[in-house]
């Protein structure tokens, strides 16, 4: 593989960009408008900067890494992509109509992933008369710095198509594992259960914002709390990813928020539109509080629960340990998989106060 199309650059999509391009793949963005081409163009540099001024890499290789992408809007552009990954919305009509432009566009050889973080990536297919060159391919956020990928293969997918797109995340120093077409894959099931849970507690008016983050970063060692997380991640993806897996599992620990829904509805959409639980006006501060008790009741409820659906999702056979504790720690930075807390622990769960 030589050349990779990107499409959707939003905050994940230009993360992407900059993974394949980092990896000395020649690389083309495409968005929807010329405003959004120029959204894309202006994440991708503002990490490379980050990464610039931290001496990760230096302002020739950044340029290099620039040098690399070529933008649009024309789908005509990627016509001779080797693998397109879409990273549009999560709209299943909208990403059913990329899926029908890049067959007709992109050469019959190409493999078209998606980086849907729920959707049905069966369904995505049966847009394209390639259902057998569609997978998943779900990255994290942010994607130059979370090393794990989801390998979503469908029951059409051809197996040296899944062999290569898991030859090509090792290739750009992800660490893969494969997973069937089940709504939110392993960790947005596991992840996005725990935010929800987060944010009822507020609903229910049993903790507050700063209690909940300050405890789950000081307590659990998470490196963000779960509020300001849900603002990384989109309040409107959270929702979609999470009405996703209610469809599917019908349980009430799915179903959005409404402290969730409520912000959606006005617009607040967490980092990318400037506010969601908290506000981008200034550079974001880690929230802190000095309630040691109510700290120790949130950490203790939040940890339980998402220890219960771990146990859950291992005993259902619907993934494996190892996986679900690399997808943890490597797809959302936790400092250990659910499994490694229970062994630590010498139990399935935190005592109750
Ligand atoms: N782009 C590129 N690099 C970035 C970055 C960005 N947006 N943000 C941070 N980094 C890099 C920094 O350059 C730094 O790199 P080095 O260690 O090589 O210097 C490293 O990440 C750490 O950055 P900081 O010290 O500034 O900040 P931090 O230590 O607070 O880490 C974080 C920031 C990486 C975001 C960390 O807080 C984290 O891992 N948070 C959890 C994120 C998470 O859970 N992601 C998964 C969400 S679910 C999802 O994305 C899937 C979905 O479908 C919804």
């Amino acid at each position: 593989m030589e050349k990779i199309g990107v499409v959707g650059l939003g905050i994940m999509g230009a993360g992407i960009v900059e993974v394949f391009a980092k990896a000395n793949f020649s690389v083309v963005g495409i968005a929807e408008s010329d405003a959004a081409v120029e959204l894309g163009q202006s994440n991708l540099a503002k990490s490379l900067n980050r990464a610039v001024s931290r001496e990760k890499i230096t302002s020739e290789q950044a340029a290099d890494i620039t040098a690399r992408v070529s933008w649009g809007t024309d789908f005509a552009l990627l016509k001779d992509c080797d693998l397109v990954v879409e990273a549009a919305p999560e709209i299943m009509s909208l990403k059913a109509k990329i899926f029908a432009e890049l067959d007709s566009h992109v050469k019959a050889s190409a493999i078209l992933a998606s980086n849907t973080s729920s959707l049905s990536v069966t369904e995505i297919s049966q847009a394209t008369n390639r259902r057998s060159r569609v997978v998943g391919l779900h990255f994290f956020n942010p994607a130059p710095v979370q090393k794990f990928v989801e390998v979503i293969s469908t029951d059409h997918s051809d197996s040296d198509v899944i062999s290569t797109v898991v030859e090509l995340a090792k290739s750009l120093g992800k660490e893969p594992a494969q997973i069937g077409d089940q709504p939110g894959f392993i960790v947005n099931k596991l992840l996005l259960r725990y935010l929800n849970h987060a944010v009822r507690l507020i609903d229910d008016g049993l903790s507050t914002r700063d209690t909940i983050d300050a405890a789950m970063r000081e307590l659990a060692h998470f490196p963000m709390g779960p509020l300001e997380l849900l603002d990384l991640v989109g309040l409107d993806t959270s929702v979609e990813v999470l009405n996703t897996i209610y469809d599917d599992t019908g349980l009430d620990t799915d179903g959005p928020a409404s402290g969730l829904t409520a912000r959606v509805n006005i617009g607040d959409f967490g980092r990318k539109s400037g506010k969601g639980f908290y506000s981008y006006e200034q550079p974001h501060v880690a929230a802190t509080s000095d309630d040691d008790m109510a700290k120790s009741r949130v950490y203790v409820e939040l940890l339980n629960a998402y220890l219960d659906s771990a146990r859950e999702m291992r005993d259902s056979g619907y993934a494996t340990e190892s996986d679900i504790n690399l997808g943890m720690k490597l797809g959302c930075g936790l400092p250990e998989g659910p499994f490694e807390t229970i062994a630590r622990i010498g139990s399935d769960r935190l005592p109750v106060n």
